[in-house]
């Protein structure tokens, strides 16, 4: 592989494309595309919040990676006219540091927790009492100059992003007054993201182009506004700028991004389950250790999107490859 198909597959970016893809996120409620219903409940829960000049109630938001939860706490952040302080699960290790950001917050301020899931318990079980009364009891010093120390807080909003939501544990599930569950985005949606984008990025693009890379984008607007980024350099260099619909099959097709919008590393699993494995039931670790990719990879980016285009099947023994990806991978279908 390339290192650019390597850095399509497996969703990293360079500083420079990551401030990039931070100028293409909607800001705002009114300028987010798709979600309908997420957004539509927010923007109830917002608007009697402000009216009643309280903090919103804390906010789950879970579903695959790549949906917009960061970009969502941030815009509710924006609607409600508050700060935001953004950490994630395995950067707070000790109590100790959840302090540290629970003591910086201001009336209102929404802290923002990515992969809440993999908060260590011990650090949990403080957010419990700060979640529902806004309060702290810690111990401070050791041995005999151990005391207890009781740190009120302000009215704050917890906003917990998760892939995971089956791992949370229930008292923390439960103290979420708002749960809400992101979901793969239309594809009308998504071209509408990729014309917005366009917008953002100064880029010529036609609706027939926009479409072409919202059909192969796997339902993301990571994704899409990835792609769209390749797409616009490979127009500058061998077309005239315009992103039409040829010019973005080729464009995809080379950096190897099929019909379907599965990446080599997509197709490197289903092909790896089929020759090694007879197209499954297979342990999702007997297939990270064939292809030597990461295990929670393969599981929170790559599997949950097969699983959604009827491309694989969970059984109680493992993975199965369905007949419609032997069909796609151009294979004969198992019982043929
Ligand atoms: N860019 C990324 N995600 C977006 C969304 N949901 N709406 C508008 N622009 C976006």
């Amino acid at each position: 592989m390339t290192e650019e198909e390597r850095m399509v597959s497996a969703g990293t970016d360079s500083l420079q494309e990551e401030v990039l893809e931070e100028s293409l996120r909607p800001q705002r409620l009114s300028q987010y595309i798709g979600q309908d219903k997420v957004i539509q409940e927010l923007n109830i829960y917002i608007q009697a919040a402000t009216y009643r000049k309280e903090a919103l109630d804390h906010v789950l938001l879970y579903g695959p990676p790549g949906l917009g939860k960061t970009t969502l706490a941030q815009v509710i952040a924006n609607e409600m006219g508050v700060g935001i302080h953004t950490t994630s699960g395995p950067a707070i290790e000790k109590p100790g540091d959840l302090m540290v950001l629970l003591n910086e917050l201001q009336p209102g301020d929404v802290l923002f927790i990515d992969e809440i899931h993999r908060l260590p318990r011990i650090v949990e079980e403080i957010l419990y009492s700060a979640m529902e009364d806004f309060f702290v009891d810690i111990i401070v010093g050791q041995d005999t100059t151990a005391r207890p120390v009781h740190f009120t807080l302000p009215p704050f909003t917890l906003i917990g992003a998760t892939t995971k939501a089956g791992s949370l544990s229930s008292p923390l599930r439960t103290r979420f007054g708002i749960v809400l569950r992101m979901d793969y985005y239309k594809e009308e949606d998504l071209k509408n993201i990729v014309i917005r984008s366009s917008g953002v990025l100064n880029t010529t693009i036609e609706s027939s182009g926009a479409v072409e890379i919202a059909r192969r984008s796997r339902g993301t607007p990571r994704i899409a506004n990835r792609l769209l980024r390749r797409v616009r350099d490979f127009s500058q260099v061998y077309a005239d700028g315009i992103i039409t619909e040829d010019v973005a099959d080729q464009a995809l097709t080379l950096l190897r991004v099929d019909e379907k919008g599965l990446d080599a590393i997509d197709r490197r699993i289903l092909s790896t389950m089929i020759d090694f494995y007879h197209g499954g039931p297979v342990g999702i670790g007997a297939i990270a250790a064939s292809i030597g990719e990461d295990r929670d990879t393969i599981e929170d980016m790559y599997e949950p999107y097969l699983l959604q285009i009827g491309f694989l099947q969970r059984t109680q023994r493992g993975r199965v490859v369905t007949d419609v990806a032997y069909g796609h991978l151009g294979y004969a279908t198992k019982n043929q």
